[in-house]
């Protein structure tokens, strides 16, 4: 079966719901996202998720623990297990996780966990929401919003790898309400104001216009609906935003980091309410970091090495907001 027949399952549950005007233009739009990609590397990964191993038994998972558990150790014959770790490299890089596939522990570059365990008490129940998660990477956080009892964790994102990380698990985690979409916030159908949750986490710095990104995200949202928005903050006067000149921590799409008091103020123009700040923390490398999964350099390579205050620009090392706001 292919992978991509996990589509239609969302499409029987939109019918249900104020979403069901986006069945036909989601089925119009995300299998040629996928296989009329020209990504290079799309058969690589379609013939990784075919030889993904099959379990004695259907594998159990958990959506509530650090890693997302798929299966047991003991549901794979030896060879399964030992050829499984070289099956899951042909993903990498693996940034957001962590994941644990039968014991083969995917060690991604980011702790996700640690982020979802920052903000779940200060957010709203998730229990029977319809949620939406603007760049989820390769889904980590729907999987624990369905671990939390979303009816439904929708995620986009326009990075084809994250796709297929999210159709690995997929191939085995066959029932929760999770589905990522493959591709950016532009791509997705029509607004419709029938989200009861949107998460933006890691977004609005990449934005060129992050107001209208905030305004963007409000027209997904029902009234009374709830933003959850991370983003990096810097320290500074009230309505201070840092441009950086051209990278910010090697990165180079950045382009407004605002102070949390000038998050707030922009929040507070788009006509949101009862905005509270839940957290902000400075990111460590121990949330960080460069590992089996993810090779290439990490938060350790972007800090300044005899001052990891500042990047290696000079710029305030990254510190992250989250801020949970409602639709009016
Ligand atoms: C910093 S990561 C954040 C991932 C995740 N939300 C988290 O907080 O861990 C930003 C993600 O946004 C995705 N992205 C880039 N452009 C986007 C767009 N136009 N719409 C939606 N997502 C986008 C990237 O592929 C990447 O996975």
């Amino acid at each position: 079966m292919s992978p991509l027949s996990t589509y239609e399952n969302l499409y029987r549950l939109l019918a249900d719901t104020d979403l069901e005007p986006w069945i036909e233009p989601l089925r119009q739009s995300v299998e040629p996202a996928i296989l009329q990609s020209n990504n290079g590397h799309l058969d690589k990964w379609l013939n990784a998720i075919a030889a993904l191993p099959t379990p004695n038994n259907p594998a159990a998972g958990s959506l509530t623990s650090p890693a997302i558990q798929i299966g047991r150790p003991q549901d794979l014959d030896t060879d399964q297990r030992a050829a499984l770790p070289d099956t899951l490299h042909n993903f990498r890089p693996w940034r957001k996780g962590p994941f644990d596939f039968f014991g083969t522990h995917v060690d991604t570059e980011w702790r996700s966990d640690l982020k979802w365990d920052r903000l779940l008490q200060g957010i709203s129940p998730l229990k029977d929401r319809l949620v939406l998660d603007i760049g989820c990477g390769s889904g980590y956080h729907c999987w624990r919003m369905a671990g939390e009892g979303a009816k439904l964790a929708l995620g986009t994102d326009p990075f084809l790898l994250y796709v297929m990380q999210y159709l690995a698990v997929r191939k085995y985690l066959q029932q929760p309400p999770v589905w990522v979409l493959p591709f950016g916030i532009e791509g997705l159908p029509p607004a419709l104001p029938a989200f009861d949750t949107v998460f933006s986490m890691g977004i609005l710095y990449h934005r060129r216009s992050p107001i209208d990104h905030l305004y963007e995200l409000r027209s997904y949202l029902r009234p009374g609906g709830e933003l959850v928005l991370e983003t990096i903050v810097v320290d500074g006067p009230h309505g201070y935003s840092l441009v950086p000149d051209q990278y910010y921590a090697k990165m180079k799409n950045v382009w407004f980091i605002p102070t949390v008091e000038t998050l707030v103020q922009w929040v507070t123009r788009c006509r949101y309410r009862d905005i509270q700040v839940i957290d902000v923390s400075t990111t460590t490398t121990q949330e960080q970091r460069s590992t089996e999964w993810m090779v290439f350099e990490s938060l350790s390579d972007f800090l300044d090495p005899n001052d990891p205050s500042k990047t290696i620009e000079g710029y305030p090392a990254p510190k992250r907001a989250v801020l949970t706001a409602k639709a009016p």
